[in-house]
């Protein structure tokens, strides 16, 4: 277990999942302290970089208080994923530079989709392989690929499109189990993470429905070196330090509510200061919410969070979230 990119190691390859709307620089910088050791961007869109849109470089852009982070871009014509990438390394988007430049082949949303984009070029192992080799020939950062497990339960070629990808250039692959018509839906497939992993010597992240120790073990036993968990940081970052302690044998406190809840606020806080309140604190809902799964009083804390306007007001609400949780039963 483990992998190098460039010249930094990854001790357990624990790595935060890119998620548009989600993982931003808060949500990558509070996972990263929480020992994920790497993690990706949201997709950006090549196009939208090349044409210099100014709502994109904030996604674009690594802060320098993150560990190491990859910039995901997407797309599907070589010329433009290659200048996106260049751009994206000399610095277009402001901060640090990205430890990789990672390209999206995993998307299954229609609007993507039907652009040939993300999981489309899954179809299309030759064109994969001249995006991959058109993006490394343009950078000197190593270049990563997010792939599934094929277009459906019939086409399920990962294996062939990992070395396509290998055979462009990739550093590094990681392979969400799904195919693009399960969606989100169903269980991922290790299986096919596995035959990734045989097919090709780059090393290979697996990813889907990671939360256990067991299953990070599992992954490693299947050839990879890593593992990527995405739905399952969101409201819970302590998941890489939980499984750090159990990979290596240490012991672990989970976080009090009280302590989670901090670090809450301070995401939300952090995203405020890259996107302003008003913008952070209508985003938090959805990462609140998953924070407060389960608890006393989580469906009304929901409703309030949602009628929030300012961190003032999100402040208060999980002090009254802290509060409801202590009180007797
Ligand atoms: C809301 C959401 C947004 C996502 N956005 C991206 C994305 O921008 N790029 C990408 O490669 N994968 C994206 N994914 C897929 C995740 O990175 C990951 O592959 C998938 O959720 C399976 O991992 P998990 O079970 O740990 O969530 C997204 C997933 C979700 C749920």
């Amino acid at each position: 277990m483990g992998f190098e990119l460039g010249c930094v190691s990854f001790e357990y390859g624990l790595c935060l999942g890119p998620m548009a709307g989600y993982s931003d620089r808060a949500m990558r910088v509070i996972c990263h302290r929480e020992g994920a050791e790497y993690a990706v961007s949201e997709m950006v869109s090549a196009k939208a970089i090349c044409y210099r849109d100014k709502k994109t470089a904030p996604l674009a852009r690594i802060g320098e208080d993150e560990g190491p982070t990859a910039v995901q871009i997407f797309g599907s014509d070589p010329a433009f994923m290659a200048e996106a990438a260049r751009m994206i390394e000399d610095g277009f988007a402001g901060g640090v530079k990205p430890i990789a430049i990672d390209i999206n082949m995993g998307c299954p949303v229609h609007k993507i989709v039907s652009n040939g984009e993300g999981s489309a070029l899954l179809k299309q192992p030759l064109l994969v392989e001249k995006i991959v080799s058109a993006v490394c020939a343009a950078v000197s950062l190593p270049v990563s690929v997010k792939i599934r497990a094929g277009w459906d339960a019939d086409h399920l070629n990962a294996p062939e499109v990992a070395r396509a990808c290998e055979a462009g250039g990739a550093s590094l692959l990681t392979v969400h189990g799904r195919t693009r018509v399960q969606m989100y839906a169903g269980e991922a497939d290790y299986g096919i993470i596995e035959e990734v992993a045989r097919a090709v010597s780059v090393p290979v992240v697996g990813n889907g429905d990671v939360r256990t120790a067991e299953q990070c073990r599992q992954l490693y036993n299947l050839g990879c070196r890593g593992v990527m968990i995405a739905r399952g940081a969101v409201g819970d970052p302590f998941v890489f330090s939980r499984l750090r302690a159990a990979l290596s044998g240490e012991e672990y406190r989970e976080p009090t509510l009280k302590e989670k809840l901090t670090v809450a606020a301070e995401q939300v806080r952090l995203a405020a200061a890259d996107k302003g309140e008003s913008v952070a604190v209508r985003e938090a809902r959805k990462q609140l919410a998953a924070y407060l799964h389960g608890r006393r009083g989580a469906a009304s804390l929901r409703l309030a969070i949602n009628g929030a306007q300012t961190l003032e007001e999100i402040d208060a609400l999980l002090l009254r979230a802290e509060a409801l949780d202590g009180q007797a039963l």
